[in-house]
């Protein structure tokens, strides 16, 4: 039988956050566990049709070591998927059986969120909750509003957070005995963004990281390709004392595809005195390499006198000052789709993007004087090579007292103004070279690119990026010229 025909109708199948994983991750995922006890009591939340429960089973048969029995607890709140389930665990006693293993289960069809949040606020008139040594886990994935059931549910257990799948390791990690196990895959969003910081808190805080494992290609996810998100997989550990030393492996996500593994001191992984904490992944070799440069390098923007801001219009809230094309009294609105190599193409008539914003006193907030601005992409396209994609606005092309930059850009600025031109061309050298791209695949997993990020890279010195943009005759340089370039200065700097 097909997954799609077992699981939710289609539009259910968003709202629930169903993905189910493939048969060649879900072993891989098993094969990740470290020594169990004797008995092991096994949590499976968002356990769809059970695949996760049922590698780990097969795994424990074929390696027969110390275990004798398995109790697993499954939640899974879709109606339409629940004969599956029973189904794979009455398979997984058959298959326990055979190895001399005592296999029970109990499937739980309620709201996994509802019911743990509850118990773990240690309610009086709720049973406390159940206890773990291991949990196996591809949790739902949704964002979810301030004000949703699932938000109230999980701030009653002091859990505050805006996805379900940090919802449901938050409850997983808090269910785990001291030393019990958890390998979960979930989006790599919660390893660098904004908005996982307090969830990357409590995740470090309460499990030592083992092992991260990435896929190197990004059809390799299987999740809602709309989002383009990347998908990690961890091996984590209750308890409070991070290791000396963390497996990274990757693999390009194709059946039965070599493994590449190395070790990387914790220390690389979590910087230890970046208050953000993010989670740096250096799966490829270009990583380390990267990052040799990047440690090289001191500069911050505010040390260069610049910031970085997201676009100010915001087009959907100011509809009625939009012009497809210009005209009296308006001025120039550059989206991502002027981008055109290195500089920016404006007008584009033929495009689907208004060119012109109203210059009033209701748009005037959003607007910028006009100067040379270095602008990048925050998304990109999956056939985009780097993550990291900017251009440069010049005002001699584009001529106009103000600007508008819309909100699917971020705009390097000085104070509100435009920057000093080699300043510009340097910046746009550095920031399109595959050293610093190769950096930002590290601790980033997915084709955005928050203003956040760009304002905690290292960058070179003032005088360095002057210099670079002095060399660049022309902005159309192919990858590997503009490589050269940025390898060139950085290294005659160290
Ligand atoms: C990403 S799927 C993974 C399914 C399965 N673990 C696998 O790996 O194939 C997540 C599952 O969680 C279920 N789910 C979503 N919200 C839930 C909730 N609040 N409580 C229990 N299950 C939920 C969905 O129906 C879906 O089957």
């Amino acid at each position: 039988m097909s997954i799609v025909a077992i699981s939710a109708p289609r539009q259910r199948q968003g709202e629930l956050g169903q993905f189910l994983t493939p048969a060649p991750v879900a072993a891989f995922m098993a094969s990740l566990f470290g020594p169990l006890p004797d008995l092991v009591r096994l949590l499976d939340a968002g356990a769809g049709a059970g695949a996760l429960t049922e590698a780990f089973v097969s795994r424990l048969c074929e390696k027969k070591d110390a275990v004798h029995a398995i109790e697993a607890t499954l939640f899974e709140l879709d109606p339409f998927i629940q004969d599956a389930l029973s189904e794979t665990m009455r398979n997984c006693q058959r298959v326990c059986a055979q190895a001399g293993i005592r296999f029970t289960f109990a499937i739980h069809s309620t709201d996994f969120i509802r019911e743990m949040s509850a118990r773990l606020a240690h309610d009086l008139f709720v049973t406390p909750p159940p206890t773990f040594d291991a949990a196996i886990a591809n949790p739902p994935y949704r964002k979810i509003n301030v004000d949703s059931t699932e938000r109230c549910n999980l701030r009653y257990a002091g859990i505050e957070t805006s996805n379900l799948y940090t919802g449901f390791i938050s409850l997983i990690q808090r269910l785990l005995e001291p030393g019990g196990q958890l390998v979960g895959i979930t989006p790599r969003s919660f390893c660098n963004g904004p908005y996982f910081r307090n969830f990357r808190e409590d995740f470090l805080d309460n499990l030592e990281v083992h092992r991260l494992h990435v896929f190197e290609s990004r059809d390799a996810a299987f999740r809602d390709d709309s989002v383009l998100q990347e998908n990690v997989i961890f091996h984590a550990v209750r308890g409070r004392k991070q290791p000396g030393a963390v497996v990274i492996s990757s693999s390009s996500g194709e059946n039965g595809d070599v493994v590449a593994e190395k070790l990387i001191p914790f220390t690389e992984i979590v910087h230890p005195h970046d208050p953000e904490k993010f989670i740096h992944i250096p799966s490829a070799s270009g990583h380390a390499a990267a990052k040799k440069t990047m440690d090289a390098l001191h500069s911050s923007l505010g040390s260069l006198g610049l910031s970085v801001s997201t676009g100010r219009v915001v087009d959907f809230r100011l509809k009625s000052a939009l012009r497809r094309e210009p005209e009296k009294d308006t001025v120039p609105l550059v989206y991502p789709c002027h981008f055109n190599g290195g500089t920016v193409q404006w007008p584009k008539p033929e495009g689907r993007k208004p060119n012109a914003i109203l210059n009033n006193a209701e748009t005037r907030p959003w607007l910028v004087r006009s100067g040379v601005y270095l602008l990048t992409k925050r998304f990109t396209s999956k056939e985009e090579r780097r993550r990291l994609v900017a251009c440069i606005f010049d005002p001699a092309a584009v001529q106009a007292e103000w600007l508008g930059f819309e909100n699917h850009l971020n705009y390097f600025h000085s104070n509100g103004h435009g920057l000093d031109r080699s300043l510009a061309a340097g910046l746009f050298a550095f920031l399109n070279s595959t050293v610093v791209d190769q950096y930002f695949r590290r601790f980033s997993g997915h084709t955005q690119v928050n203003a956040t990020d760009l304002r905690k890279l290292a960058y070179p010195d003032r005088e360095t990026l002057q210099a670079m943009g002095a060399e660049m005759r022309t902005l159309d340089l192919s990858q590997d010229e503009l490589d050269e370039l940025v390898e060139k200065f950085l290294h005659a700097r160290r």
